[in-house]
C-alpha cells in the first residue's frame, strides 16, 4: 500500500508556532523532505521543525530552483517528485516542510499540484503565514471593523499594485525583496508610509523591525520580510 504525502506549515520561524497537527506529523513520518534553494546550505523550515523530530527519521533535503509559475517547473522539480513518488510506492509516509502556511505562495503549492495530478493520496496541515505573526507579535491589528485588507506580493505587475493599494484600506507587501524602494515609493503616494513597518525573518535569531522604511529604501532588503501598512 503506498504511503500518504504530508504538506505541512511550520509557521514563519518560532518553533512553538507550530501547530499541534504539525508536530504530531513529524512525529509519526517516516521521510522528511526539506527544501532549500540552489544558494543557501540550509532549509529555514527543517530548522524551524528540527526540535520536533523523532531520532531515526530519514531526512531528504531537495532543492527546489525559483519559479514563476507552474508551467515553468523543471528537470529539477521532476526529479523531486520522482523520489517523494518512490518513497511512497514503498509504503512509507512523507512529510514536505513549507515556511508559513502551506497554501499560501509556497513551493509546497507545486509539488502538490504535481502530486494530485499523480494521484497520490495528500493531507495538507496549515500553518501560522508570516504576515499574522508579525500583527501579533508587534501589537499591530491588521484589519478592523470595515477595512479593506490586501496582500500584495512585491514581484506582480506594477500598475496591479498601484491599483490595489489606491483601492485598499490597509496592505500586506510579501516578497519585497526585489523591488523595495519602488514599494517605499508606492507607500508613500498612496499615504501609508508613516504608517507601515517591516519585519525580516520574524521569530527567527536575527529578526529585525524596520520603522523607517523611507530611510532604508535603498539598502538590501531580506528575502524574508513583510510589510504592513495601513492609510488611517
Ligand atoms: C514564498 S513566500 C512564503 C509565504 C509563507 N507561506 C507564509 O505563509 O507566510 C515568502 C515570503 O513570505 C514572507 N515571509 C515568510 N517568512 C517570513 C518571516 N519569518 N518574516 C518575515 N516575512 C516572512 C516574506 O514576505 C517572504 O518574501
Amino acid at each position: 500500500m503506498s504511503g500518504t504525502f504530508y504538506g505541512i506549515g511550520v509557521g514563519p520561524g518560532d518553533p512553538e508556532l507550530l501547530t499541534m497537527k504539525a508536530i504530531k506529523t513529524i512525529q509519526t513520518v517516516d521521510i522528511i523532505i526539506a527544501p532549500k534553494t540552489e544558494k543557501k546550505d540550509g532549509s529555514v523550515a527543517f530548522n524551524i521543525a528540527k526540535p520536533y523530530l523523532k531520532k531515526d527519521v530519514r531526512v531528504v533535503y531537495q532543492v527546489f530552483p525559483m519559479v514563476r509559475g507552474f508551467s515553468e517547473s523543471t528537470e529539477a522539480w521532476e526529479a523531486n517528485k520522482k523520489e517523494i513518488m518512490g518513497f511512497l510506492a514503498e509504503g512509507k509516509n512523507v512529510a514536505f516542510l513549507t515556511l508559513g502556511d502551506a497554501m499560501f505562495y509556497s513551493t509546497y503549492i507545486y509539488v502538490f499540484r504535481l502530486l494530485e495530478q499523480a494521484g497520490v493520496k495528500i493531507e495538507t496541515i496549515p500553518g501560522i503565514p508570516a504576515f499574522c505573526a508579525i500583527g501579533s507579535h508587534l501589537g499591530w491589528p491588521i484589519v478592523e471593523g470595515d477595512d479593506v485588507l490586501s496582500i500584495i506580493p512585491a514581484t506582480a505587475d506594477a500598475a496591479k499594485i498601484r491599483k490595489t493599494m489606491a483601492a485598499s484600506d490597509n496592505v500586506v507587501i510579501m516578497k519585497v525583496y526585489k523591488n523595495f524602494p519602488e514599494i517605499a515609493d508606492l507607500l508613500a503616494e498612496n499615504g501609508m508610509l508613516e504608517k507601515s513597518v517591516m519585519v525580516s525573518r520574524c521569530g527567527l535569531p536575527d529578526e529585525e523591525r524596520i520603522d523607517d522604511i523611507a530611510a532604508r529604501k535603498n539598502e538590501p532588503v531580506n528575502y524574508l520580510s513583510t510589510i504592513l501598512a495601513r492609510k488611517d
